[in-house]
């Protein structure tokens, strides 16, 4: 059952699995509203009929988050649904290794495309239904305080999501809207079968941990404005 308010929704991005499916997951389970966004529509229908089942409130849009013509669409969309959106969680990415002088210029395109400049074009987007309180979250990475050798454009496009965030935060300083970077070491989800690396991880966060740190800052009382929230496994950062 849905215990917020029946036209108060939390946008979901890359919610058809890892981090965002178990965002998605446990913020059904505290009854808020959902709108989860992602490409893959099968994972999204079959997350949707879950949480439904469950007596959850959640509609989902296919959307690829980098194409501009896809984000007109979901615009439109939201504007027909009439759906006011209280919290975006910005969560959607892509990881990707190579070595600075060697990774294809197309590759750097993709990955600032995905964790930089969706971000930013969702929330133009999504600013006519925002509602006055609320937040916004942005699920940054350990990547975006540190670099590592062949992690440099993934570290160079978390910098720049921080420098979004942080300008966000003064731009919106006179509405009650949080914004909130969260900096997670590496967590056990299918970012890191697609790497090609071989991380233990068994000594990972989990995809659930993430989760249960977004409820928290979704749930605050009001007043508590957290900047930054940097959490890693006590066995270490990956
Ligand atoms: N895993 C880690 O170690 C780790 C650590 C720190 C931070 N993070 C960050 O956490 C976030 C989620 O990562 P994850 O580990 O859950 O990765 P994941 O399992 O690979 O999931 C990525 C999600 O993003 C969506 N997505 C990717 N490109 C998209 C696009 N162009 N348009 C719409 N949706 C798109 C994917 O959905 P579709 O494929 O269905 O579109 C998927 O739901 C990322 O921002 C990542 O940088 C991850």
């Amino acid at each position: 059952m849905s215990t917020h308010p029946s036209n108060s929704w939390t946008i979901i991005t890359g919610a058809s699995r890892g981090i965002g499916k178990a965002i998605a997951c446990r913020l059904a389970e505290r009854g808020f509203n959902l709108i989860l966004i992602a490409r893959n529509e099968s994972l999204l229908s079959e997350l949707s009929a879950q949480i439904h089942r469950a007596g959850g409130e959640v509609v989902w849009f296919r959307a690829d988050l980098t194409n501009e013509n896809d984000l007109n669409i979901l615009g439109e969309w939201l504007g027909q649904k009439g759906l006011s959106v209280n919290n975006v969680i910005l969560n959607a990415g892509l990881a990707m290794v190579g070595k600075v002088l060697e990774m294809p210029i197309q590759d750097w395109r993709l990955i600032f495309d995905t964790n930089v400049l969706a971000p930013v074009a969702l929330l133009q987007k999504v600013k006519e239904h925002l509602k006055e309180k609320g937040h916004i979250v942005f699920i940054n990475s350990v990547a975006g305080k540190m670099v590592f050798p062949d992690w440099g454009a993934y570290s160079a496009s978390k910098f720049a999501l921080k420098a979004v965030a942080q300008t966000l935060r003064q731009e919106l300083a006179d509405k009650k809207i949080h914004v909130t970077s969260v900096f997670p070491s590496s967590v056990s989800t299918s970012l890191h079968d697609r790497l090609g690396l071989r991380w233990d991880k068994a000594k990972m966060l989990k995809a659930e941990d993430v989760a249960r740190a977004v409820e928290w800052l979704l749930s605050n009382p009001e007043h508590i404005n957290i900047n930054e929230l940097s959490m890693e496994n006590i066995d270490g950062l990956f």
